[in-house]
């Protein structure tokens, strides 16, 4: 019997490239990731982009918080060069930048939209977001996710039909309620919950159940068991040749 898990690509391959560009998400293309995750903040003039931080300082040569600048601004910093020089022309992506590349790469790839405002609250980031993908006529790929829980019941009231998920840490015994609360579909934990009593049981009902973030193959086995439905790894090529686990 085997069990298929999906592989998603974290941050693009943000164990090679670096993370959250355009070479990160060209590469999980290229090797064939199932899905890539990817994180978003939003500017001072309402452009969704792609970034981990809510300030530039750490994937920039620029210093500053993502909403002081324009996106205009911000397209002029180096996001590569920090990973390694050869990427010195890598800049921050905007949202629909990244849709519109999955898109065209003709592929079935899934894209995991993270929404960053659980530090930053960025009122209409919602919207904006699900304007981009709408725009890209990607609403059946795309699975949305926020530490956040209230911005997926807000993105809940938008669209009825859009896939969002609870991202949490630890094991906390009451998230399938916290999920029917905001009318989540599915939940993103830790390894941990995954084995855990409380994780097999969310699969048991019927949650999708998508872990993070896996680097080593060595819980492959105990996962897959535990009906996992993916894993987001910053390393997709380690587990591409696994996909179905023997158990
Ligand atoms: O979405 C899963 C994972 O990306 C959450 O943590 O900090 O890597 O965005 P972080
Ligand atoms: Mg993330």
């Amino acid at each position: 019997m085997s069990k298929p898990v999906e592989i998603y690509a974290h941050r693009g391959c943000s164990g090679e490239f670096p993370e959250n560009t355009m070479a990160a998400f060209e590469a999980a293309c290229k090797i064939g990731a199932d899905g890539i995750e990817l994180d978003v903040q939003m500017t001072k003039d309402g452009e969704v982009v792609v970034i981990h931080d809510e300030q530039i300082d750490r994937t920039t040569n620029g210093i500053g918080f993502v909403k002081d600048f324009r996106y205009k601004q911000l397209k002029l910093f180096d996001a590569g060069s920090w990973f390694h020089p050869k990427f010195s022309r890598q800049t921050i992506p905007s949202l629909q930048d990244v849709l519109d590349l999955i898109k065209t790469s003709d592929s079935e790839m899934k894209v995991n939209i993270e929404l960053k405002n659980d530090v930053l609250l960025y009122e209409g980031m919602e919207e904006k977001v699900l304007q981009c993908v709408q725009r890209s006529g990607m609403m059946d790929s795309v699975i949305l996710s926020s530490f956040n829980f209230k911005s997926m019941g807000r993105m809940r009231e938008l669209d009825n039909e859009i896939q969002t998920a609870l991202l949490f840490e630890g094991i906390p015994s009451n998230i399938m309620e916290e999920a029917r609360k905001v009318r989540a579909n599915g939940l993103h934990s830790e390894a941990s919950f995954a084995v855990s009593a409380a994780g097999k049981r969310t699969v048991e009902a019927g949650y999708p159940l998508r872990v993070f973030t896996v680097n080593q193959t060595d819980k492959l086995e105990d996962l897959a068991r535990s009906g996992v439905s993916a894993l987001i790894t910053d390393y997709p090529g380690l587990f591409l040749e696994n996909k179905s686990v023997p158990f």
